[in-house]
């Protein structure tokens, strides 16, 4: 994508970046649990540190109505101010006028405003919420590629009135996906997981012309399990994407594309009392439930890994949170390293899988993105990414 970056920017030094990041991330006691998308906006911050400029650090964490303490970016100020070694100086009243004057006297050059969604302007993108937000900088820096499907103050609106560019982060996502996806080396492989069943299943549709394969495991494959008119107890299926599923099912058939299911699950009975046992797909128990790929479908699964020359996957194989379900995803996420592919891993959930460093050397790319990865996977762009300057 011929999009201007902050590496073609000139003269920076003395002038001030407004830079949207996306800190959303996990807290548990009020501390960061992961904090890779912060790790992650790291090479642009010190970029623009290290040529003089100060910046104006923007992000949200969560969906917050209104200003909710549970959602203050304070562990993100201290996470950053752990990571850079200056100190992060955190304003809440920046829509106050004296936040100008604030960020000007700020040694240390790093500003974080308090969490963007805190403020109605910020998702109604409204154009005086904006306006406030250029007037803090002199240009604008896009490097939230996880909000940039959001339509927003912070990630679209801002850009009428600054000149945009993208960030270093924003920059490798979209060469990284954009050679999975445009010139991917054969066999591609796509897996994918988790629920957001109505998000996914249009993605699925659209890569079915693309890959090879497309491999379901977590509640999406549930979903189309239902779709072949098996029972399947308490699993959690979305009902409503049912039809939609067949859908796929069609088009799959039609143009000879591998759609892959589980062929064996890990189910549990009794309300979750039972110990976990394997089922058949088409044998489960109507009090159970499925929370997981069961062992033979690890074993295909990892087979198509070992033969791919492209993977993607978003979305985890089973409820990895409890031990007795993380096997499936366990083994997918080790096989890809292990895998001689060009591998892509993303999405939220996928990421907080993603707790072992040397995991994290042995994938090609590990991407910030969660539903703004899925949408980049099917339309080739995103909204924050089209209003940034050409080359
Ligand atoms: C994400 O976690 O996918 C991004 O931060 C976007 O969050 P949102 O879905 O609340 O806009």
């Amino acid at each position: 994508m011929n999009k201007k970056t902050v590496s073609d920017l000139t003269s920076l030094r003395g002038r001030t970046a407004f830079v949207t990041c996306d800190f959303n991330i996990s807290l548990k006691n009020g501390k960061a649990v992961n904090n890779t998308r912060i790790v992650k906006a790291l090479p642009t911050i010190n970029y623009l540190l290290s040529r003089g400029c100060r910046v104006v650090l923007a992000s949200h964490l969560g969906r917050p109505q209104g200003v909710d303490p549970q959602y203050s970016l304070k562990p993100v100020a201290a996470a950053l101010t752990s990571l850079i070694k200056k100190p992060v100086r955190l304003i809440n009243n920046f829509w106050d006028k004296s936040a100008l004057r604030e960020i000007d006297e700020n040694r240390s050059g790093i500003t974080l405003l308090e969490n963007i969604r805190f403020f109605p302007g910020e998702r109604e993108n409204d154009q005086d919420f904006s306006r406030h937000l250029s007037q803090m900088a002199d240009f604008f820096v896009n490097d939230a590629f996880g909000a940039s499907h959001r339509v927003y103050a912070s990630t679209v609106g801002i850009t009428n009135y600054l000149p945009s560019v993208a960030g270093l982060l924003l920059d490798l996502e979209i060469r990284m996906l954009s050679k999975a996806l445009n010139n991917p080396e054969k066999p591609f492989v796509i897996f994918i997981g988790g629920a957001k069943t109505p998000e996914k299943i249009s993605v699925i549709e659209k890569l079915l012309d693309k890959a090879d394969t497309i491999a379901l495991g977590g509640a999406i494959a549930n979903t189309f399990l239902a779709a072949w008119g098996f029972g399947l107890g308490q699993s959690m299926v979305d009902y409503e994407m049912v039809e939609m599923a067949r859908v796929v099912f069609w088009k799959a058939t039609r143009i000879h594309s591998a759609l892959v299911l589980p062929v064996d699950v890990m189910i549990q009975a009794n309300g979750g009392k039972a110990l976990p046992r394997v089922s058949d797909y088409d044998k489960v128990p109507n009090g159970s439930a499925i929370y997981d790929i069961g062992p033979a479908t690890v074993n295909i699964y990892c087979k198509l890994l070992k033969g791919a020359g492209t993977v993607i996957w978003n979305g985890p194989m089973g409820f990895y949170e409890n031990k007795h379900y993380k096997k499936g995803t366990d083994s997918i996420l080790k096989e890809i390293t292990r895998a001689r592919a060009f591998s892509i891993v993303g999405g939220g959930d996928t990421l907080s899988c993603l707790d072992k460093k040397d995991y994290f050397d042995k994938i090609s790319h590990v991407s910030t993105g969660g539903s703004a990865m899925l949408e980049f996977m099917k339309e080739g762009t995103l909204p924050g990414i089209e209003v940034l300057l050409d080359k």
